[in-house]
């Protein structure tokens, strides 16, 4: 089976990387914080992301559903998108790749389109800050083996970028939990647009996630809650086949 990609290597990726706080520019909406001074924002995709339609800074350009994509392509790059972690840890993804993925994040549906999505796209030391967030945490779990806990640090940096997917948390219960269907599904959108570009993927959540820590690396603003934290890059390997359980559907109202 053949690895699809664009095969090139890019060589826009930063090699030297700044701490995330430092870097981090202002959470706004839409925002897509990239942490490397060489790289600015990557919000600026307008007009090339769906054709026909597309889509400007003021609205989203709505194209011809019909015949623009086949039913057959979709249903072939949502069967072949699968988790993979066998990813090329040096081969950098190109930034304004990443700010594409991020904007079809944000072409989620989302009710009342509260744009609850935060972006931050880890590369270089942000990475290795995470694995030292997850190595603390096996610490504090009383997890002492040096393997484990060496594991545990180098498990971010075996992507070359980790796009941290937030959600900002609303007083409304119900409102948050919409808000955090429309991240997932933005986190669905960028998962198969990486998925159609070439690229391995992996979503990941747990302690790490959910630490504050990880917040702050991220410049996430207090109360955004990280729904996942992917590893993004270029497949070694083909990922390893999923499995699903026969479908089962209760049809209400007859077919
Ligand atoms: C909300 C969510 C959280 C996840 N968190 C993790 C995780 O922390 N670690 C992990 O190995 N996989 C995680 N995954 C990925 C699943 O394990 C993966 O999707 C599953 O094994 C099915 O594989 P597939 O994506 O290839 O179909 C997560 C998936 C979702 C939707």
């Amino acid at each position: 089976m053949t690895i699809p990609g664009p095969g090139r290597k890019s060589s826009a990726m930063p090699t030297t990387m700044m701490t995330a706080p430092m870097a981090a520019t202002p959470n706004r909406r839409n925002s897509c914080i990239v942490f490397n001074k060489a790289h600015p924002p990557s919000d600026s995709t307008g007009g090339t992301l769906l054709s026909p339609g597309g889509f400007g800074e003021g609205g989203i350009q709505s194209g011809d559903m019909e015949g623009a994509v086949s039913f057959e392509a979709v249903m072939g790059l949502i069967t072949a998108r699968r988790t993979n972690l066998r990813i090329d840890p040096e081969r950098p993804v190109d930034p304004a790749l990443i700010g594409r993925l991020c904007r079809a994040a944000t072409l989620a549906p989302n009710h009342r389109v509260t744009e609850p999505w935060r972006f931050a796209v880890l590369t270089g030391s942000a990475r290795a800050a995470l694995g030292e967030i997850a190595a603390r945490q096996l610490a504090t779990r009383g997890v002492t083996d040096p393997a484990r806990v060496d594991k545990a640090r180098g498990k971010y940096p075996c992507a070359p970028v980790v796009v941290a997917a937030g959600c900002e948390t609303d007083a409304d219960p119900i409102r948050h939990a919409e808000d955090r269907d429309a991240v997932a599904a933005g986190v669905q959108n960028l998962l198969l647009a990486a998925s159609a570009a070439g690229l391995a993927t992996y979503w990941a959540t747990g302690a790490t996630a959910r630490s504050p820590e990880t917040a702050r690396v991220c410049g996430f603003e207090g109360g955004t809650v990280i729904v996942a934290l992917i590893y993004l890059g270029w497949p070694t390997a083909p990922a390893p086949s999923g499995h699903r359980s026969a479908l089962a559907i209760t049809w209400a109202g007859g077919t």
